[in-house]
C-alpha cells in the first residue's frame, strides 16, 4: 500500500527558515486549511487546500483532521531503548543512577527480552508522535538487531548502534576494542541504509572506552563514512575531571573525541551542558550537533543547558532535542519542549514554541544529517507527520479555544500536551498509530 497515493487535510505548520536566524514570524508557515499529498512514501505537495485540491490524484480522498494541527513528525535525537524499564527510578545524580541502570542493560543478553522491549519502545515512540529516533542499544549486538527489526515493522526511521564500552563498567557489559569493531561492522553491513535504518557508532562516553576502543570507533567511521557517531559529553560536572585523569594528554573532554576523529557532521553529542564556549564553538565549526535533553537534565539534576548561548553566538550550534529515556522521564517531545522552556527560564530567558517545535523537528533532522530527507512538510521529504489534537484533554480544549495566535496554540500544546495530544502518527504517508483506533 505504501506506493499508493494518500492525502491528509487540516491545519498545517511547517518551516521555511530557521527561526533562530530569522525570527519566528518569518520562519513559520501556517496553513489553517492545508493539504498534504503523499506518493511512494514522500510528500509531493504541501500547502493550502484551496490551491492544491486539483492536484489530488484521482480517487484519493484526503483524511480530514479539522480543528487539529499537522506537524512534521518529531525527531528524538537522543534516547536509550534499553532503559525503558529504568525510567522513573529514584536515585541520586548521574554516577549513582548509571550504576543502577547497568543492571537494566544486563538483561539484554537475552534476545527475547530485547525483542519485547524494542517492540514496546517503538510503540511508545509512535504514541508520542515521534517518527525518527537516534537510540542507544546495549553492548549486546542482538539488542541492536531487535530494535532495527521492530522499527522496520513500523516503518519508523531509527538510527542506532550497539554500545562500545571496554572499561569502567560491570564486566558483564564490557566488550573489547576488537569486538567493538567486528560487531559494529557486522551490524553496519546488515542494517545501515537498509530500509529506513541507519547505523550509529556508539561509544557510551569517553570514560568507558579505552584509547584503543576510540581508535576502533574512528576506524569504523573511516570505513563507513556515512554512518552516525552517537555519544555523551559534559553532562555531569564530575565527568570532566574524570576524563582529564583518564586522558591526561588531551586538552579536555571534547578534545578526546576530536583527537580520535569523532567530530563532524552526523556526530550527535548528548547533553553538552558544561561545554566551554570554545568547545561549543569547535562543535559548531566542525558541524557536530548537541542533543539537548532537558527532561533528563532536570530529573538527574545535571544542570541547565545554555541554549541561548549555543544558538546565539557567531557560530550557532546545531541543537536538537532528546528525551534521553530512561534518565529522561517522558517519551513526548511536547513535554521535552516544555522542559526546554523551563530550563531556559531558569537561565533567565525563555524559549518560544516556534523555536521549540523547530528544535524537535528540523533541528533533529539537521543533527542526524537528514535535513534533506525528514523534518519538514515540504515536497520531496519523506511523509512522516504527526496530527496533534488541541482538544485532547478538558484543560487543553478550554485553553486552546482561547488561543490568540498560532504561536500561542503551539505553546499551549507544548506546555499542556503529551501522548494524549497525539491523534495520529504517519510514517511514509501511512498511519502507523491512531489514538482512537479500535483495537
Ligand atoms: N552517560 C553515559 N551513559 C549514560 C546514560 O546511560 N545515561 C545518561 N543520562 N548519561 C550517560
Ligand atoms: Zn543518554
Amino acid at each position: 500500500t505504501r506506493t499508493l497515493p494518500s492525502a491528509v487535510r487540516g491545519p498545517l505548520v511547517r518551516f521555511r527558515a530557521d527561526p533562530f536566524r530569522t525570527g519566528t514570524a518569518e520562519a513559520l508557515v501556517h496553513d489553517p486549511d492545508g493539504l498534504l499529498i503523499c506518493e511512494a512514501g514522500r510528500i509531493t505537495a504541501a500547502g493550502p487546500y484551496a490551491a492544491l485540491r486539483d492536484r489530488l490524484p484521482p480517487g484519493t480522498e484526503p483524511v480530514h483532521y479539522p480543528g487539529h494541527l499537522i506537524t512534521a513528525g518529531f525527531v528524538d535525537a537522543h534516547t536509550h531503548y534499553v532503559q525503558l524499564e529504568a525510567v522513573a527510578r529514584f536515585g541520586a545524580q548521574l554516577p549513582d543512577w548509571l550504576a543502577h541502570t547497568y543492571d537494566t542493560e544486563e538483561r539484554f543478553a537475552d534476545g527475547t527480552h530485547a525483542r519485547r522491549i524494542a517492540s514496546a519502545f517503538c510503540d511508545e515512540l509512535l504514541r508520542n508522535g515521534t517518527t525518527t529516533a537516534l537510540a542507544f542499544a546495549s553492548v549486546h549486538p542482538d539488542s541492536a538487531d531487535a530494535l532495527f527489526e521492530e522499527a522496520t515493522r513500523r516503518d519508523l526511521r531509527i538510527a542506532a548502534g550497539k554500545v562500545l564500552m571496554d572499561r569502567n563498567a560491570p564486566d558483564s557489559l564490557l566488550d573489547t576494542a576488537q569486538r567493538a569493531y567486528d560487531e559494529s561492522l557486522d551490524l553496519i553491513q546488515r542494517w545501515h541504509g537498509k530500509g529506513r535504518n541507519l547505523y550509529a557508532v556508539t561509544p557510551r562516553f569517553a570514560p568507558t572506552s579505552t584509547p584503543a576502543q576510540l581508535e576502533a570507533a574512528r576506524d569504523l567511521r573511516a570505513a563507513c563514512p556515512d554512518t552516525l557517531l552517537h555519544t555523551h559529553i559534559s553532562e555531569h560536572r564530575d565527568e570532566i575531571p574524570w576524563v582529564r585523569s583518564l586522558f591526561p594528554d588531551r586538552d579536555g573532554y571534547l578534545d578526546v573525541y576530536d583527537h580520535y576523529g569523532l567530530l563532524g557532521p552526523r556526530t550527535v553529542l548528548a547533553h553538552g551542558i558544561h561545554l566551554t564556549p570554545s568547545e561549543r564553538d569547535h562543535c559548531a565549526r566542525t558541524g557536530t550537533a548537541v542533543a539537548h535533553c532537558p527532561s533528563s537534565n532536570l530529573f538527574l539534576g545535571s544542570g541547565l543547558f545554555p541554549l541561548r548561548e549555543a544558538k546565539g553566538s557567531d557560530h550557532p550550534l546545531t541543537v536538537a532535542l532528546g528525551t534521553d529515556i530512561g534518565a529522561g522521564t517522558s517519551f513526548s517531545l511536547l513535554q521535552t519542549m516544555r522542559d526546554a522552556h523551563q530550563v531556559a527560564k531558569l537561565r533567565g530567558h525563555a524559549l518560544d514554541a516556534v523555536r521549540a517545535f523547530y528544535l524537535a523537528t528540523r533541528g533533529g533532522a539537521e543533527a542526524l544529517g537528514l535535513a534533506d530527507t525528514i523534518g519538514s512538510l515540504t515536497p520531496g521529504q519523506e511523509a512522516d507527520f504527526t496530527v496533534l489534537d488541541p482538544r485532547a484533554t478538558p484543560l487543553l480544549a478550554d485553553r486552546t479555544a482561547r488561543a490568540e495566535s498560532i504561536e500561542d496554540l503551539l505553546f499551549t500544546l507544548a506546555v499542556l500536551g503529551d501522548d494524549r495530544a497525539v491523534r495520529a502518527t504517519y510514517t511514509g504517508g501511512r498511519p502507523a498509530y491512531e489514538r482512537d483506533a479500535v483495537e
